[in-house]
């Protein structure tokens, strides 16, 4: 049997993350991290941004660090623009398959960490299902490593909150005068979380988050929203609409959970409900999708949807956070 790991929960992840200068050391989590600091990671990913038929923007500024991909739970989009982000700075990039690594054979995550920085491996962008595994390993890890959260629990995904506040900076300009409505399960969503810390400090407008009774947030996790269950609401006049998958993979009980059709009836995101938001109200989705479910299909593909110009986001915010904090390890 393997063995069980428990990972303390820590309550100082903003301090943990920062050189003593207010450099990034390690990306755990938004909250904390100051504005400017926000702004100039946008400012970064901007520069590594080209237009679809373009060659790709390519620097050899990783040249000579190792960069691994631990992924303890699936992904298609974080884990390849990972992969895709270090390879055009230069870097070697080693994704390790867990499925296959002495983890199955009862070695701790410690030890699987301690043998990759034995390689030289620099970065270790970190996956997990449990909270406090990003910090934890961040703790353990030699100064020169950095650990970047790749999605963590239900907790925190800050490269995802990232590339939202981006792609919303692209087509908006600014936070200030917008309504923003993430509409789905709060509850259970880091991709939520992450972009409701990232947007309040940025200092959005208003920040909304509709969904289910079931599938709210607890009312005083994030003062800065105001809760909805009534999707019309919600969206009214809102500038930004992101749906958010239900992550049954973190629910214990359907109890209270609407289904398919019914969900869809009631918060599911479509042309007809968007006709209550801001006549050029963008939508966004993290991904993965269920089409006719969490949002309509022709919504999804049509322009006021910015899903593949957020997948685009994703390399290019993680090109910008990788030299981030590999820069800081150089100390220029
Ligand atoms: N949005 C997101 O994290 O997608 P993946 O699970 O495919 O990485």
């Amino acid at each position: 049997m393997q063995a069980i790991e428990v990972f303390p929960s820590t309550d100082n992840e903003a301090n943990l993350q920062l050189h003593a200068d207010g450099r990034l050391h390690h990306l755990l989590t938004l909250k904390g991290l100051h504005r400017s600091l926000l702004t100039a990671l946008l400012d970064d990913a901007q520069r590594f941004v080209s237009k679809p038929g373009e060659p790709t923007v390519r620097s050899r500024s990783l040249a000579g660090r190792t960069i691994a991909n631990l992924f303890f739970e699936p992904s298609t989009r974080t884990r390849a623009s990972f992969d895709l982000a270090g390879k055009r700075l230069g870097a070697d990039v080693l994704n390790l398959d867990v499925n296959t690594s002495s983890r199955k054979k009862g070695e701790s995550i410690l030890d699987t960490i301690y043998t990759l920085q034995a390689m030289h491996v620099d970065v270790m962008v970190v996956r997990d299902a449990s909270t406090g595994v990003p910090a934890y390993i961040a703790k353990h890890v030699a100064d020169h490593v950095s650990i970047l959260n790749a999605g963590e629990a239900d907790a925190s995904h800050p490269t995802q909150g990232l590339l939202d506040l981006l792609t919303i900076r692209q087509r908006k300009g600014s936070f200030e005068n917008l309504k923003v409505a993430i509409v789905g399960d709060i509850r259970h969503s880091r991709v939520a979380r992450s972009a409701a810390q990232g947007l309040h400090t940025l200092g959005v407008g208003e920040l909304r988050l509709v969904s289910p009774p079931a599938l709210a947030p607890d009312a005083d996790e994030m003062p800065y929203a105001a809760l909805y269950n009534d999707l019309d609401e919600g969206l009214r006049d809102a500038d930004v609409v992101m749906a958010l998958r239900i992550q049954r993979e973190r629910i214990d009980s359907l109890d209270g959970i609407p289904g398919s059709d019914e969900y869809f009836a009631n918060y599911g995101i479509s042309e007809e409900r968007l006709q209550g938001a801001a006549p050029d109200a963008m939508v966004m989705h993290p991904g993965p999708m269920n089409r006719g479910i969490e949002i309509e299909s022709a919504l999804a593909d049509g322009p006021a949807s910015a899903i593949t110009q957020q997948v685009t986001n994703g390399v290019a915010v993680r090109m910008a956070v990788l030299e981030q904090v590999c820069r800081s390890v150089d100390g220029h």
